[in-house]
């Protein structure tokens, strides 16, 4: 497993990989970026390309492409590795481990998968009735046909079954891969084929649209080995360098919808399966970007899928608005075929996502009586307990007291009755902290400032820490190194510098042990023997500041 991660390392640059995320500017002989885990608005993000790593000031990590990429998608090594052997071109099956088989087994999915797509695509060329649906009905061009690999499955039964044999496909393979019916036969027929394509480029599942109407209107290419509907989000790969260049996403609630809008020119738009999105799929789109806007229908779906959306994004520090002005259009693909400007100017008039949830509480509701007063401050109190920010929620609450014509105060302390009854029921569900989150961790911080000088600042201030051996780690101090003494210090001013940074360490070091037997003594009981042992420690620890 050594070995294909040491290959892949070498053939992909680092800059390249993370180049995918974040935009890269030079900086000397490092690249400098944002922090894709949007800690800090200031340029945080430092690649070396020379060692090959990045190290993320802001968040206190760092690593090389396999660390980066599972943070980045919050995948585990196992899927990184596969995505940038994948990009790489290293085939992992020639290397020994224990999943050398499952490897296999997925690159020949993806084999069949990419066929089978190449394989619709030459079908739809030469069916008259499918091109006037796919270029007059739905209006794409040859363009957007070509870029979203759009094709037909034929109608015969075993027609791409026979194709794919013919090619050295085991049927087992083909099911796999989720080309087959559970009768054994061509699981897709007849339909308008638009293929899941993963970041990387893959084909991994399609979604197969009916010609005219009929049930069901569209089938999907179910769990596979290759294709998970809770983390798979439609159109990222055509969507994601207009996302990382705008700064925002669109989430569209259909499939066509995501199509059209890249007619369009609004390629900011993906979609996750139709309005089912999961955490993982926030997670996914929020490191690329914090604003989010969703474009679901205005229905009663919509409404439940924004309350959802918000929920999820308590923690992740995202800017979710609504997008909703369709001009009497059911979806944006309508909209867009009466006008693409106004779908183009539709994803500009945004609203933050509360303001439209609490527009939409007030029109079911009648404001004017007592009980729906009661009813619009419970849903609206909630809604408000999951914003974050102390001041953005203090606004909310004016305008809501406002709209029921109550004082602030009143609502505020019927909010935190809520929030103390909510506090033991199931609202932490949601709000469990995200792993990728971040620790303003100063002691970390300092410990790596330390050591890095200890390693390559040849200094003779002693530093009690030990240097670690790892070459990766040690890479990581030096570009931590290079990038704090980017100006070349004086021997006197490095020793100055080893000093201050050392005091701070110790400080710090101080404080931490402190708050935990702060932490320590208020789970204890005055009685116990140790308290009065405790009380000493702190007080020492306190005495012992300088
Ligand atoms: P819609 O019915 O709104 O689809 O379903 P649409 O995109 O407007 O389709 P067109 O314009 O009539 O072709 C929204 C999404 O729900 C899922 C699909 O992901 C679709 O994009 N869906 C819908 C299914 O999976 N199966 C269905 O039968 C219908
Ligand atoms: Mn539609």
């Amino acid at each position: 497993m050594n070995d294909a991660k040491e290959e892949i390392k070498s053939r992909l640059a680092v800059e390249d990989v993370v180049g995918q995320y974040i935009e890269l500017k030079r900086a000397g002989r490092n690249l400098k970026g944002r922090s894709p885990w949007g800690v800090d608005k200031t340029p945080s993000f430092m690649v070396s390309p020379e060692k090959g790593i990045w190290h993320d000031f802001s968040a206190n990590k760092g690593g090389d492409i396999f660390t980066f990429v599972m943070e980045v998608e919050g995948i585990s090594f196992r899927e990184a590795m596969e995505k940038l052997a994948a990009q790489a071109g290293v085939d992992l099956s020639k290397y020994h481990g224990g999943d050398a088989e499952v490897t296999k087994r997925k690159n020949r999915a993806r084999e069949a998968l990419a066929l089978a797509c190449k394989y619709y695509q030459l079908c739809l060329t030469k069916n008259k009735t499918v091109c006037e649906y796919v270029f007059y009905k739905r209006n794409l061009n040859r363009q957007t046909v070509a870029e979203f690999k759009i094709g037909y499955s034929p109608s015969g039964g075993n027609v791409l079954k026979d194709v794919l044999i013919k090619r050295g496909f085991s049927e087992k393979e083909l099911e796999a891969a989720g080309l087959l019916n559970r009768f054994g036969g061509d699981m897709f027929r007849a339909r308008m084929m638009v293929p899941f394509i993963d970041t990387t480029g893959n084909v991994i599942g399609f979604t197969a649209r009916i010609i005219g109407k009929g049930e069901p209107k569209y089938l999907n290419t179910q769990e596979t080995i290759l294709f998970n509907k809770s983390r798979f989000v439609f159109g990222l790969h055509q969507a994601k360098e207009s996302i990382r260049r705008n700064g925002f996403v669109v989430i569209v609630e259909g499939n066509m919808d995501v199509i059209s809008s890249h007619q369009a020119g609004v390629k900011e738009a993906v979609a996750t399966s139709g309005t089912a999105m999961t955490e993982q799929h926030l997670k996914i789109l929020s490191n690329l970007t914090s604003d989010i806007r969703l474009a679901y229908d205005g229905d009663e779906a919509g409404v439940k899928a924004t309350e959802r959306a918000i929920v999820m994004a308590g923690d992740l520090g995202i800017d979710l608005s609504v997008v909703s002005d369709y001009h009497g259009a059911k979806d944006p693909d309508e909209l867009i075929q009466k006008d693409p400007e106004l779908w183009r100017q539709a994803v500009q008039k945004r609203v933050p996502a509360v303001d439209w949830l609490l527009q939409k509480y007030e029109e079911s509701l009648n404001l004017n009586s007592a009980p729906d007063k009661r009813k619009y401050s419970d849903v609206a109190l909630k809604l408000l307990s999951y914003v974050k920010d102390e001041v953005e929620r203090a606004s909310y609450e004016e305008k809501v007291a406002k709209r029921l014509g109550v004082e602030v105060e009143v609502l505020r302390e019927k909010g935190e009755r809520l929030e103390q009854k909510l506090a033991q029921a199931s609202k932490h569900k949601y709000l469990k902290k995200p792993k990728t989150e971040v620790k303003n961790d100063n002691l970390k911080r300092l410990e790596n400032s330390l050591l890095a000088l200890k390693a390559f600042g040849d200094i003779t201030t002693e530093i009690p820490l030990e240097v670690p051996t790892n070459k990766d780690k040690l890479a990581e101090l030096e570009l931590i190194f290079n990038s704090e003494h980017e100006v070349s210090l004086s021997p006197e001013d490095l020793e100055k510098e080893a000093k201050s940074l050392l005091k701070r360490y110790k400080a710090e070091e101080n404080k931490q042990k402190i708050e935990e037997l702060n932490a320590k003594l208020e789970a204890m009981d005055e009685n116990d023997a140790e308290f009065e042992e405790v009380i000493r420690q702190i007080r020492d620890l306190q005495n012992s500041k300088n």
